[in-house]
């Protein structure tokens, strides 16, 4: 999959350096033009200025993933875990960065600091590792999934969560963070249908990031991809449903007035 798609960075697209700043990485289709000019640069090449991952590669072997934004979970143990995700799926793992620096935001935005913030980080951070143990023939299977396909996928939040505590007990607000992201408001979601409060407040955050993210940004199961408007008008029409309106307002304040330029 890897120079499937092309991303954006240096003097191309001037316009949306600033989100990148922001963590808010945009990823184009290759070839696609923006401001007159074709984005033509490779998955790792100069990608997100200021980026706290750092790939180094040599041909299609990766020598190292270095992350600088895990500050709980001991280095060698997060670059092990999102050196695991880059080899298997690289999507999820560019998309696993960018909700580091949006949830970061979101949580700053809703109150959090201190141990809460570096543990929303991490747990944006590490959310979808559990999608290491999911068939690479389902994550990027074109169009929808079958029933046994789905309960596949949907493994993941529980996985991960497993493997975080596996490293050490200590992780347990990250790993409850990673194993409620799918959780929905009206207990809808999953693993554990709960509803409300019973969510905790880093799946809620992470959950409206994670939507926000993978509706702006290319999927194989799906052909194109919303605008960053009619992305946050998604979340709006699913707020008590299924997010939490105090953190889709906060999506908002950091995103909406940025979109309004696209
Ligand atoms: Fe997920």
């Amino acid at each position: 999959m890897g120079g499937s798609f092309s991303c954006l960075a240096g003097d191309s697209c001037n316009e949306r350096t600033a989100l990148d700043r922001r963590g808010l990485g945009y990823l184009f289709e290759e070839g696609t033009r923006f401001a007159g000019r074709r984005c033509d640069y490779g998955w790792d090449v100069g990608r997100f200025e200021g980026s706290d991952v750092k790939v180094k590669r040599s041909g299609q072997k990766v020598n190292s993933v270095s992350v600088k934004w895990s500050v709980a979970v001991a280095p060698a143990i997060a670059q092990g875990w999102m050196s695991s995700l880059f080899n298997y799926d690289e999507i999820t793992f560019f998309h696993s960065e960018r909700m580091v620096h949006l949830v970061d935001s979101i949580a700053q935005a809703v109150g959090l600091d201190g141990d809460g913030l570096i543990e929303a980080r991490e747990a944006a951070g590490f959310h979808d590792l559990g999608k290491v143990e999911v068939p690479i023939s389902i994550l990027g299977k074109a169009g929808t999934l079958t029933k046994e396909e789905f309960v596949a996928v949907k493994a993941h939040s529980a996985v991960g969560a497993d493997l975080i505590l596996k490293a050490s007990p200590d992780f347990w607000n990250i790993a409850q963070g990673v194993r409620t992201h799918h959780e929905r408001l009206d207990g809808s979601g999953y693993p554990d249908g709960l509803k409300g409060e019973e969510i905790p407040i880093l799946g809620r955050i992470i959950a409206v990031a994670d939507v926000f993210d993978a509706l702006t940004h290319p999927r194989p199961y799906r052909a194109g991809m919303f605008s960053a408007e009619s992305a946050l008008e998604f979340l709006e029409d699913n707020v008590g449903s299924s997010f939490d309106p105090g953190v889709v307002s906060a999506l908002m304040a950091i995103v909406g007035p940025t979109s309004l330029a696209w």
